[in-house]
């Protein structure tokens, strides 16, 4: 029997691992620009850390987890989410006596038990930053800065939808959830299931129910936005200023209160109409840290889904495809010989070079040159062996000319 990959897992190849190429490279580019720290955390953790991390009311601990017991009977997880492992390494390695704030970058894979449509992988890709140690609204825009750069650099400007919303601190999510629970409590009994859950839970995710009755409740519901106090109204007055004057282009959305509990003050998602998915999402999380038993440390972040950036830029591809510089075309083990420390030199001088490794027939070569994309063949036959020359062929247009056989030679009319 064949055995078949995972539902929800995907072989990246050929044409589709160059587009993730191209966007890894940029990302590195702009954590370099930007000053960040790559952290790499494992790929499985205790299940507590994302049960107290990311809430245990939240969809993805609740019904998506990864969770098994190993051998030793450990709880254990696959990371559903990176910034949890992020701020666990935090706390675990001191990072806070070391600079303030700082800054890291990571790019992996994580794991969330998801139905599965376009763009929903039960394996996929973030990219994400974690800022450690400003409680300013600098970080904020800074997270979106580089997030919004990143989509821009890579060709998306003006495929996307950056909405913004605030949902306040302790402080004034109190008072408000009061007055949220207050307008629901007379409609709590029509509402679902998940909804009445959450009331007493958490009950901001309330504005978050996609179920049609439950929005049409919500509708003239009073929404955190407005409920602000002067800190919060403050730095989130300040954040969208600041995106005015750097042409970011955004919308707010008040509606928006993020699938993971650790949020407070600016939330954000970048959608893609394209797709009808979230691209990435992210805001400030002050209280993680030291609820996963770190000093009280104020944070930012985001986490932009690869696999669905990478769906965006499917028109890339033929851009991106390959060439190699040299194919040579060798039919006979003399050749192939005196050939091999050309094509060492080529190679160590950066020239992407192929050569026959399966005894193909003349014409068979050529085609596989083609099918490679070789701009161009060097035929090494008996008579230019014995001349010590060989045949150019360009295999844009079709001419072919005879040279001498030597590294100079080949450079010069390559
Ligand atoms: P998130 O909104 O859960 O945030 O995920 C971020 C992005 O990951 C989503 O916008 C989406 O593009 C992608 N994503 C999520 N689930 C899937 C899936 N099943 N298949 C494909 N792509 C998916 C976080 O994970 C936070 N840790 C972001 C963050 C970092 N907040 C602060 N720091």
């Amino acid at each position: 029997m064949k055995v078949t990959k995972q539902k929800g897992t995907r072989d990246i190849y050929l044409d589709d691992i160059k587009i993730w190429q191209f966007v890894e490279r940029n990302i590195r580019e702009i954590a370099n620009a930007y000053n960040l720290n790559e952290i790499r955390t494992p790929v499985f953790e205790a299940t507590e850390l994302f049960s107290r991390g990311v809430g245990e009311e939240t969809d993805v601990v609740n019904k998506e987890m990864y969770t098994f017991l190993d051998k030793g009977g450990r709880s254990i997880t696959l990371r559903p989410e990176l910034t949890a492992g992020v701020v666990r390494s935090y706390i675990e390695n001191g990072f806070d006596s070391y600079i303030s704030p700082i800054k890291f970058w990571y790019m992996g894979n994580m794991y969330r038990y998801e139905k599965m449509q376009k763009g929903r992988y039960r394996e996929f890709s973030q990219f994400g930053v974690e800022i450690f140690g400003s409680k300013s609204y600098k970080a904020d825009l800074e997270a979106i800065i580089i997030s919004s750069n990143f989509l821009d650099r890579i060709g998306l400007r003006g495929k996307y939808t950056l909405s913004i919303n605030s949902i306040g601190c302790k402080k004034c999510r109190e008072e408000y959830i009061n007055k949220l629970k207050s307008y629901i409590k007379p409609n709590l009994s029509s509402m679902c299931d998940d909804c009445k859950k959450r009331y007493d839970k958490n009950p901001l995710r309330v504005l978050d129910c996609k179920v049609e009755k439950c929005q049409e409740i919500l509708k003239d519901a009073p929404m955190i936005l407005d409920n602000l106090c002067d800190d919060c109204k403050n730095s989130f007055n300040k954040v969208i200023n600041s995106l005015e004057k750097l042409n970011i282009n955004y919308k707010i959305d008040k509606k928006i209160v993020r699938g993971l509990d650790y949020y407070n003050g600016i939330v954000y998602e970048y959608t893609s109409d394209d797709l009808g998915l979230a691209i990435g999402g992210g805001g400030r999380y002050d209280t993680l840290v030291e609820n996963l038993g770190g000093a009280s440390t104020p944070a930012v972040g985001f986490g932009m889904g690869l696999n669905r950036v990478v769906l965006l830029l499917e028109d890339m591809k033929e851009k991106l495809k390959s060439y190699v510089d040299v194919y040579f075309l060798i039919t006979n083990d003399e050749g192939y010989i005196k050939s091999l420390d050309v094509i060492k030199k080529l190679r160590e001088n950066g020239y992407k070079i192929e050569q026959d490794l399966s005894e193909k027939s003349f014409r068979a070569q050529l085609k596989y040159a083609d099918k490679i994309k070789a701009r161009y063949v060097i035929i090494l036959g008996e008579d230019e062996i014995k001349n010590n020359k060989c045949i150019l062929r360009n295999m844009e247009n079709g001419s072919q000319k005879e040279i001498c056989f030597n590294f100079d030679e080949i450079v010069d009319n390559i």
